[in-house]
């Protein structure tokens, strides 16, 4: 089982203690931003290698596997992409991005997170496909493009579907799971190169979330077509929590154990990241702020990267699921 964080460029450049506990903590990382398009094409014609390249030479020094994030999103596309793209370009701008980004890192990544994010049962169709830019400019075959492109590009590295909204026993999730794994059957039988499924593990804390048979059951079918699984993105929205520190760290660490002991004992789990290394840099402050104006807690340290009570609870877990498998 390998375990980690996703990695801000800020923290790996300016601070010695961040990087002291990425060096203590991390056996796999992530880049949080580095690797997306948006980031690593400033222009059509060009690429931003340096952040990306800083990122892996620092996991590489400390002997941390490196997953890819990500080849191909509707989010976080560089401001040219609308006004440039076209039905009759779009293929080779995704092809062409696939060869440069994952041929550079190839033999060095662990995985790639190929395609991102690419079903959204609110767009409304039948297969529960999201209308995004690459489905409306290159049809629903883009999906598979990408699988055999990044395969090509770097044999080594475990191709993944990432996904979020997939956890939880609501009706909501319950549905977009389908969605998910209807299209990785449907990958399987077309013979796509995929390896592994993410599941983000965006959680939230509050009476109403509940993880469990829903999430088993997934897992189940995702080992039944010899898939992998990781848990890309963990973290614990505690926006539906009363203001009180102490009472939110202990309901914040309950949901990272109810979530683990839910998921781990499939025996399919390889890897487990959560996304950021301390509170005050969670992306949920922008996205998903509080109603009281306070930062969430969501993460396994706090803002002086001391370790909160979500920590010792995650280590527990692991060690009763060494393996991802039977507790012990
Ligand atoms: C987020 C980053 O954390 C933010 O810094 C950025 O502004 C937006 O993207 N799902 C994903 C991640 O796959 O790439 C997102 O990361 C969070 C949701």
């Amino acid at each position: 089982m390998l375990a980690g964080f996703a990695l801000s460029m800020a923290g790996i450049r300016d601070s010695e203690a961040y990087r002291n506990i990425v060096r203590e903590q991390c056996s796999i990382a992530v880049a949080e931003n580095a690797m997306k398009w948006g980031p690593l094409r400033p222009a059509p014609d060009s690429y931003f290698f340096d952040d990306a390249d800083e990122l892996l030479r620092f996991t590489e020094a400390n002997r941390i596997r490196m997953r890819g994030h990500n080849l191909c999103w509707h989010r976080q596309l560089p401001d040219w992409f609308a006004a440039l793209a076209s039905k009759q370009n779009a293929r080779s701008l995704l092809t062409a991005h696939i060869r440069t980004v994952a041929g550079r890192y190839a033999g060095r990544m662990h995985s790639w997170d190929v395609v991102n994010e690419s079903i959204q049962i609110s767009d409304g169709r039948a297969d529960g496909l999201r209308n995004s830019p690459w489905l409306s400019l290159i049809g629903e075959d883009y999906i598979e493009l990408a699988f055999r492109t990044a395969r090509e590009a770097d044999p080594s590295a475990l191709l993944t579907y990432n996904e979020y909204g997939i956890e939880a026993e609501t009706p909501v999730h319950a549905q977009k799971r389908a969605a998910v794994m209807l299209l990785l059957r449907r990958l399987r039988q077309r013979n796509v190169p995929i390896d592994a499924v993410g599941i983000q593990s965006h959680l939230a804390a509050g009476a109403s979330h509940r993880y469990g048979e829903g999430l088993r059951t997934f897992l189940r079918e995702c080992r039944e077509l010899n898939l992998e699984v990781f848990l890309t993105e963990m973290d614990v929205d505690d926006r539906e929590l009363l203001a009180e520190r102490n009472a939110r760290d202990g309901m914040v660490a309950d949901t990272y154990e109810a979530y683990l002991n839910a998921a781990l004992p499939s025996g399919n789990v390889r890897a487990l990241l959560t996304w950021g290394v301390y509170d005050r840099q969670t992306w949920l402050d922008h996205e998903e702020p509080r109603k009281d104006g306070l930062p969430q807690r969501p993460l396994l340290f706090d803002d002086e990267l001391r370790p909160k009570p979500a920590y010792s609870r995650l280590l527990s877990s692991l060690q009763r699921y060494p393996s991802g498998g039977a507790p012990i």
